[in-house]
């Protein structure tokens, strides 16, 4: 008897923002493994931003999701049953296993999970994609120094805690945007940011508080929000900074697109910006990885993770993502 699959599929397309009103859940026989396969379950589904745009048909860095399919995400699972060579039955792995409890893929799709380095949960936070992406960008994508003021928007969620806290461990001053005072106290209070700067204000006040929160200018903007909040930032960059484009979420699902008109500030600053995508840089995710668990046994790193309980909320957590209801990186527990 194999495991029962209960599944999402993705069977309309919002024009806003997603919600369940886009995906079928179903309970699904499961299926006999094909040799080089394992049998997945999945613990806790990562719910990630991107899924966003996977429900469009318009392809971003990846193609968009079919309608019918089992909708995509990442997860992090137990092997339960195996036909495969060195996926044994109760080892940990990572990988896009999709909003399903019990995936079956192939071998290559799983990728064992250190568990000395840490828990499943941490998988999902600094050692996951948050951890990851934060690491990256900061290193590989800014060339972050000691002593640099760092400006991060989102940055109570996954990621931008996560890119707070790995900055000021490098000795740089850290001030975080945040939508709400709660979460300005939150990034202050547990992570130990230097300043925080409410968005919800008029742009002349967000302009006054930034000035006022980076009194020297921004080296580093981490951004991963894009839009309004981006062009806020580019007015206090200082000369050589970096952008980092790490996201867009303002500008994903259905809003109007906000004209970034201060590019000019660019050139004045002779700043460089950079997309990146975590992807592309797998290579990387070992030693980012060896120094995120570093500093977190060194207690420089905590992460708040905002689980819901049930894969049947998937669709709900995504759609908070949205509209800022998470507090900290947003994830369901496969009950
Ligand atoms: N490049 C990569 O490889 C990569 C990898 C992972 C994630 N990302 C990107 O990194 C960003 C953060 O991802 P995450 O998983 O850590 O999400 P998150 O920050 O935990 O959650 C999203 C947050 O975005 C903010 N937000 C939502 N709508 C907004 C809007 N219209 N204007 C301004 N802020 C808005 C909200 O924070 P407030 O309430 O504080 O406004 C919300 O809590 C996303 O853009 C994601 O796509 C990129």
């Amino acid at each position: 008897m194999q495991n029962a699959n209960r599944v999402l599929r993705l069977t309309s397309r919002p024009d806003g923002l997603p919600g369940p009103e886009h995906f079928t859940l179903t309970d699904e026989p499961g299926r006999a493994l094909a040799p080089g396969e394992v049998r997945i379950a999945s613990s806790f589904i990562s719910i990630d931003p991107a899924m966003r745009v996977w429900m469009d048909e318009r392809p971003g860095y990846t193609p968009g999701v079919k309608l019918g399919e089992v909708m995509r995400a990442l997860a992090v699972g137990e092997v339960v049953e195996s036909r495969a060579d060195g996926l044994a039955v109760g080892a940990w792995v990572e990988g896009t296993f999709g909003l399903q409890s019990h995936p079956v893929v192939s071998s290559g799709q799983a990728r064992l999970v250190d568990a000395r380095l840490g828990s499943p949960e941490d998988y999902l936070t600094l050692l996951g994609l948050p951890g990851v992406t934060a690491h990256l960008g900061l290193f590989e994508i800014a060339g972050l120094k000691s002593g640099e003021t760092v400006l991060v928007s989102a940055a109570s969620g996954g990621v931008g805690q996560l890119v707070g806290q790995i900055a000021r461990a490098y000795g740089c001053r850290v001030v975080g945007i945040c939508g709400g005072a709660a979460k300005c106290e939150m990034v202050l209070r547990e992570f130990g940011f230097d300043a925080a700067v409410d968005h919800s204000q008029s742009d002349t006040d967000l302009n006054r508080a930034l000035a006022e929160a980076c009194p020297n200018g921004v080296d580093v903007y981490f951004d991963n929000v894009g839009g309004r909040i981006l062009e806020m930032a580019l007015n206090h960059i200082r000369d050589f900074a970096r952008i980092v484009i790490c996201g867009r979420i303002s500008q994903t699902a259905g809003q109007p697109v906000h004209p970034i008109g201060n590019l000019g500030e660019m050139l004045v600053h002779r700043a460089r910006m950079q997309g990146f995508t975590v992807g592309d840089h797998f290579h990387c995710w070992p030693a980012a990885r060896q120094d995120l668990a570093r500093l977190r046994d060194e207690g420089l790193l905590r992460t708040e993770l905002h689980l819901l309980e049930g894969i049947e909320n998937a669709p709900v957590a995504l759609g908070m993502l949205f509209r800022g209801e998470n507090r900290g990186k947003m994830a369901v527990r496969v009950l």
